[in-house]
């Protein structure tokens, strides 16, 4: 699939700065504030992440429901500022970046496109808000544009006149998908994009979406709590366990020869007969801590089938696993 129209230019990185999307050290801090019980305490959502995507790949980012992923993804969007830590997309900081500006460049799909769609208007004003926004084009060329992107997405011409309340769930996910698109923005963040879609219609976004990759030269950071979606997406992947990034490394190895004990369970829930439904099982007893008191040392290991005495005293550091930053773990016995 090829798109009719050169995509928008983006302004070029500078030489040597090859990553679409870095994080270095970011970090995200809520202050828990009702509640006799909670008042005052903190709850640490993500810490110290440091993370670099290089341009027209997919990074896949798994863990459990409430480890930080969402926190995170929000944090590359402008729409939450980091308590500490920095985010360069391409090779720039969001930091002070005008929001407007900062939409040419990163767009986010999420979950549940029908919350974002508004029920009012018609397909075609949704996609092309965008556009008007920004001010590209004439009202004509802004349709040309409007009418191209859908049948990108997959969608018949007439959908362009209908209201979102008259698409299946799959067909607001592809509208979703043209506005994030149209203003061919170069990292778009997805968070669960098919997770509130049924199996069958799951399979064709996913594929959507790597097509639309292809075509437009894209970066994804993907956000799934389950393996099994990334598993074809992504060239590289990390799992986040309570707000750190606990291993990181490419699709083949991750899945053939997994390091950290979490990434091992959480490959074994993914491998049970209904893989996907909800938060996985990891079959490790006891359910994941409150972020709000995180364990002490290796937050894992509570849950670590594995763990020794020094992992409740001690974090394990995030180290680069064979010293060529291929692969970075962080677990004591690694
Ligand atoms: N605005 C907020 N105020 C306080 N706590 C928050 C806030 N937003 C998120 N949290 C907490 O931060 C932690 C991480 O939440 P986040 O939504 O980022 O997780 P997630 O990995 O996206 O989960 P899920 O898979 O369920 O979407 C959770 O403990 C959540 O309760
Ligand atoms: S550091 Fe210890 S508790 Fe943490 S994952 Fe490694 S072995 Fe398990
Ligand atoms: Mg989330």
């Amino acid at each position: 699939m090829m798109p009719a129209t050169e995509p928008t230019q983006v302004p070029q990185a500078e030489p040597g700065e090859a990553y679409a999307l870095e994080l270095r050290g970011l970090s995200r801090t809520f202050t828990l504030g009702s509640g006799f019980l909670r008042q005052g305490r903190t709850l640490q959502a993500v810490s110290e992440v440091s993370l670099r995507v290089p341009r027209g790949q997919v990074m896949g980012l798994v863990g459990e429901s409430g480890c930080g992923k969402s926190t995170l993804a929000k944090m590359l969007l402008g729409l939450t500022p980091p308590s500490a830590g920095e985010v360069l997309i391409d090779g720039r900081p969001i930091v002070g970046a005008n929001q407007k500006a900062l939409a040419r460049h990163v767009q986010p799909i999420f979950q549940d496109p029908y919350s974002s769609l508004n029920p009012r208007q018609r397909i075609a004003q949704i996609v092309g808000l965008p556009l008007r926004i920004h001010g590209i084009g004439s009202p004509g060329e802004q349709a040309a544009r409007v009418a191209e992107m859908l049948d990108l997405v997959g969608l018949p011409g007439r959908a362009a006149r209908q209201y979102p309340g008259q698409l299946s769930g799959g067909q607001r996910q592809r509208v979703a998908i043209a506005r994030a698109l149209i203003m061919r923005p170069a990292l778009v963040i997805c968070d669960e994009p098919t997770s509130a879609l049924d199996v069958s219609v799951q399979a064709q976004i996913l594929n959507l979406l790597l097509d639309l990759k292809e075509a437009f030269g894209l970066t994804y950071l993907f956000i799934s709590h389950d393996l099994a979606v990334v598993e074809h997406l992504a060239d590289r992947l990390a799992v986040m366990y309570l707000g750190r990034i606990v291993e990181e490394g490419s699709r083949e190895q991750i899945f053939n020869a997994p390091r950290h004990p979490y990434t091992r369970a959480l490959l074994a829930s993914a491998l049970t007969p209904e893989p996907g439904l909800g938060v996985p099982d990891i079959g490790l007893g006891s359910a994941q801590p409150d972020p709000s008191a995180p364990p002490s040392g290796c937050a894992f290991h509570p849950r670590c089938p594995v763990a020794e005495s020094r992992c409740a005293r001690q974090r394990p550091l995030l180290n680069d696993a064979d010293g060529n930053g291929g692969s970075r773990i962080a677990c004591h016995l690694a």
